[in-house]
């Protein structure tokens, strides 16, 4: 069966598949599934579009139809706790929806019927994850023939283990960052589709990771040249890090 490999990020998923040997692109609502050998390795690589609705309704077509065996979320995220920098990574162990509130039905964040406030990813998965990111950040100039990281303020990125939030929002108020920060206190980032690919994983039972490349603090200059950081620095970091983690992979 073949790992499913989503990222929100258009340029992301378009340097993988440089890098892929494509068998067969399947177009379905409105996505595109490319179905090849990436590295060594059967892959499903898809643009999952933005969003939890958009996210969820891939990361389903993944397991369904293409039937992989698990999925890696790559992309870029928000920082919200204050020791992360641009160019930081985070491998996201809980994942919540921080727009998720049906109280007084149930709790404020907790999924009706599934009883639960976060999913959680596939901790041996994420200790790979964490030593090919490491491996990456080590070694990160040979990955950039320009200046791109200085250009963005990157001198030492680092990578950490920990909480990520989801939801329908791009996060760039004060207001927002506090808000989610004293409901959700301990996450580290915010982004707008891991939890929701989390949850469809868990009801279907299949491993669920991610890992996020911090492109922005979420606040007033969060704006920063999206397209410049996707392509430059994004794409890169996600290509690395796969190539790094596919070849200590023995699942
Ligand atoms: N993805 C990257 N930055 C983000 C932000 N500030 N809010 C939500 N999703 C993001």
């Amino acid at each position: 069966m073949p790992i499913g490999i989503m990222s929100a990020m258009r340029e992301e998923i378009e340097t993988l598949i440089h890098e892929l040997e494509v068998t067969e692109k399947v177009v379905r609502g409105m996505r595109s599934y490319y179905l090849g050998k990436l590295w060594g390795k059967e892959v499903v690589l898809v643009f999952s579009r933005w969003g939890k609705v958009a996210s969820a309704t891939t990361a389903t077509h993944m397991i369904t139809d293409f039937e992989v065996s698990e999925i890696l979320f790559t992309g870029v995220a928000g920082a919200l706790d204050a020791k992360l920098e641009i160019g930081d990574v985070v491998i996201g162990d809980c994942m919540y929806q921080h727009d998720m509130d049906a109280s007084p039905l149930v709790e404020p964040f907790e999924v009706p019927l599934l009883g639960r406030k976060y999913f959680e990813t596939n901790p041996m998965r994420n200790q790979m994850l964490l030593k090919a990111t490491s491996m990456f950040l080590k070694d990160l100039k040979i990955h950039f023939k320009s200046d791109e990281p200085d250009r963005f303020g990157i001198t030492q990125p680092k990578n950490l283990l920990g909480s990520v939030a989801s939801g329908d929002q791009f996060i760039s108020k004060k207001s927002q960052i506090e808000k989610i920060g004293s409901d959700l206190p301990g996450v580290l980032c915010v982004e707008m589709e891991g939890a929701a690919v989390a949850q469809v994983c868990y009801e279907y039972k299949i491993p669920f990771n991610i890992v996020r490349t911090i492109s922005d603090k979420a606040n007033d200059n969060s704006h920063i040249d999206f397209p410049r950081f996707a392509t430059e620095v994004a794409s890169r970091y996600a290509s690395g890090i796969i190539k790094n983690y596919f070849s200590s992979y023995s699942i």
